[in-house]
């Protein structure tokens, strides 16, 4: 426990502007300050600070308080975490038992305790750089090599994870770490007869989050092997969502502020011969598809994004969706592409700062620039790859949310295709129409969100289509064997990546965006997908003692039925040892049953829609139908060939 003293030194130190000014860019606004929403995305700032009373609220969340509920809102943290953080932040020495036991990590919760032994990892590889034979000898000679100094080592913790079977695993045991959590990092794993060190023999690039706390690692093997992964990364775990982190960020984010722009690269190195020049507003996406979450991330710090990538085409490809997902946030995206055969790395070591920031501003061009310079090779002369291709540059202006912002394209556009402006509105419009429809999906989706958390289901349903008997026989194998293993595999990190039953339905219904029409099925559907990693017991706790009558009947009676799918239980003896086998089999083929039948629905339905536009002599709307029904047509016989998937469905 922190003493009394303590925290009064901490209430007294906080400066609310300061440690919110953190997490989001706030401009003063009177004596307030404004910025926009952490907690929602939004477009006008509601997001506002007062630093004469302590607090922050956010108008378009509801939630507001001081400084340490801010922190433990925004970084999840517990009431502690937040006051040492905020200690730590103000230099304040905190009276509390000093070494921290291995009792008492026990009782930390799993995120804390995953933290610390993320901590503790990065400070022992950072260690060994300087002080193991080893790490100085193989670590810190290769990064000297790549020409990072002792500051840019230190910034980024980087560090060494000794060669051998579990060096590091052993030290952390015999320091008091529990090997869950070991495991549960993926620092170690853990094989029945067999535990070693993920990271054995690779340099390490820790992995911070907006706090700077460490949440995962890269690990780079320095072995010129092909064979060998070149990176390996943390897997997916309480703490770390890949999706959701961006390698730099929190040594950059001032930096973004100040300069009002974000520079995005690819790699670790590139980030850190960057910021070692001097550059320091600059992250990595770490070599995966730039993701929304990490767009969202740099929006909190500036509107500006500029994406350097090598000009390799494997590096155009990756940049080009990543263009329309920040067109989609509001943000403004240039692209630079270097000199062929240059990575941002290469780069700033043969080049100074002011030489590099000259590049990139006399090289970056806007969206459509590049877009237009890369697509115009391939369409020269033909006037169908031409067609493809401005529908390609305008899909992209489409995304764009401020539409005076789309007709200063428009116009940029017009004059670099010399087409009318008048053609381009038209086909945008269409573009935007079809984003309508986008639109209309996503509050379809919110709207069930909300269902989930104020159902509205009386009584099971008397009378059951065969819609609702498929969904109940979804719901049913998410009850029975939901956490059963039936697919392991590698990916493409090398981790080893095992899919339950439970994983494998959700993530087929929501692949095609699927929500089941019975609302009570709906419900158990959605509660049971937040639900997910709590364990077969405490999920059928949580449906059988549902305070939802119908819910708890439902329950009641899946629960307690034989499985109706009864291949699976006539060969009584055979039944252990072929269950997995059969659930590879009857899963997909349920939720594929389920599938086809949604899209005979769907085919259905619009047939009859087109006998209606018939009657109207609406020729739009037929023609529109008609193209529906060539697409659910063929989405049918993707799903008869049984691997298909209902893209376009709604
Ligand atoms: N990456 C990864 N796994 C791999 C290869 C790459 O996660 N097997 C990610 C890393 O974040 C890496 C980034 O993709 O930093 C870019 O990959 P690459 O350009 O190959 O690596 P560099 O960062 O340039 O590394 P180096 O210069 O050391 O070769
Ligand atoms: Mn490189």
């Amino acid at each position: 426990m922190i003493d009394q003293e303590t925290i009064d030194k901490i209430f007294d130190a906080i400066d609310i502007v300061e440690v919110v000014g953190e997490f989001v860019n706030l401009k003063r606004a009177g004596t307030n300050f404004k910025g926009l929403s952490p907690f929602h995305d939004e477009k006008t700032p509601s997001f506002v600070v007062s630093p004469s009373k302590g607090i922050y609220k956010d108008f378009s969340s509801g939630k507001g308080g001081n400084a340490v509920g801010f922190l433990m809102e925004h970084e999840k943290f517990s009431y502690p975490e937040a006051l040492k953080y905020l200690a730590s932040k103000y230099n304040i020495e905190i009276k509390e038992d000093k070494e921290v036991s291995a009792e008492e990590i026990q009782k930390r919760n799993t995120r804390e305790s995953l933290l610390i032994v993320s901590e503790f990892a990065g400070k022992y590889f950072n260690n060994n750089l300087f002080h193991h034979a080893e790490g100085k000898s193989v670590g810190y000679s290769y990064f000297k090599e790549r020409g990072f100094n002792d500051e840019t080592i230190n910034r980024f913790q980087l560090g060494y994870c000794p060669d051998g079977r579990d060096v590091f695993t052993s030290y952390a045991l015999d320091n008091g770490y529990k090997l869950e959590y070991l495991v549960s990092t993926g620092l170690t794993i853990d094989k029945e007869s067999y535990r070693f060190d993920r990271f054995s023999g690779r340099v390490m690039f820790p992995i911070h989050g907006l706090s700077g706390k460490i949440l995962g690692f890269g690990g780079r093997t320095l072995k010129a092997d092909k064979k060998v992964a070149k990176y390996l990364n943390s897997p997916e775990s309480e703490i770390y969502h890949k999706s959701n982190i961006l390698y730099g960020l929190y040594s950059a984010k001032n930096s973004i502020i100040k300069h009002e722009r974000c520079f995005l690269v690819e790699g670790y190195t590139d980030v850190l011969s960057m910021f070692q020049r001097g550059i320091e507003n600059v992250v990595a996406s770490s070599g995966t598809a730039l993701t929304k979450e990490q767009i969202k991330l740099i929006k909190r710090f500036t509107k500006n994004i500029t994406v350097i990538y090598d000009g390799d085409a494997a590096g155009i490809k990756a940049s080009l969706r990543g263009i329309d997902l920040i067109l989609e946030e509001g943000l403004n995206v240039k692209v630079v592409l270097l000199p062929d055969g240059e990575d941002p790395d290469s780069f700033a070591k043969s080049h100074t700062a002011d030489e590099l920031i000259n590049y990139v501003d006399n090289n970056q061009s806007d969206f459509i620039q590049f877009k237009t310079k890369l697509l115009l090779k391939d369409s020269e002369g033909d006037p169908v790859k031409r067609a493809q291709m401005i529908n390609d540059i305008l899909k992209s202006v489409s995304y764009i949310p401020d539409a005076i912002v789309r007709s200063v394209y428009i116009k940029e556009c017009s004059s670099m295709l010399d087409i009318g402006e008048q053609s381009l509105y038209t086909q945008l419009n269409k573009l935007l129409l079809n984003k309508t429809g986008e639109q209309h999906r996503q509050n379809k989706y919110q709207r069930y969100e909300q269902q989930r958390k104020q159902p509205n289901i009386e009584k099971v349903p008397a009378t059951e289509t065969k819609q609702d008997r498929l969904e109940k026989e979804i719901i049913s194998l998410l009850f029975k064997f939901g956490q059963i293993i039936f697919e392991e595999y590698k990916d493409e990190d090398g981790n080893d990546v095992a899919i339950s039953v439970a994983d494998f339905i959700v993530s087929e219904l929501e692949e095609d965006d699927i929500d089941f029409g019975n609302d009570a099925y709906k419900y158990i559907l959605n509660e049971y997908r937040a639900n997910m990693t709590i364990g077969k017991e405490e999920i059928e706790k949580l449906f059988v003692n549902h305070n939802i009558k119908a819910v708890q009947s439902i329950a009641a009676d899946l629960y307690t039925s034989k499985y109706e799918l009864s291949n699976i239980w006539t060969k009584k003896d055979s039944f252990i040892e072929t269950e997995e086998d059969k659930l590879k089999d009857i899963v997909p083929q349920t939720v594929l049953a389920y599938k086809t039948y949604i899209v005979m629905e769907a085919i259905k339905d619009t047939r009859t829609g087109i006998i209606e536009a018939q009657n109207e002599n609406n020729y739009e709307k037929i023609i529109e139908l008609s193209e529906q029904i060539i697409v659910l047509n063929n989405i049918k016989q993707r799903l008869t060939e049984g691997r298909g998937k209902i893209a376009i469905l709604r």
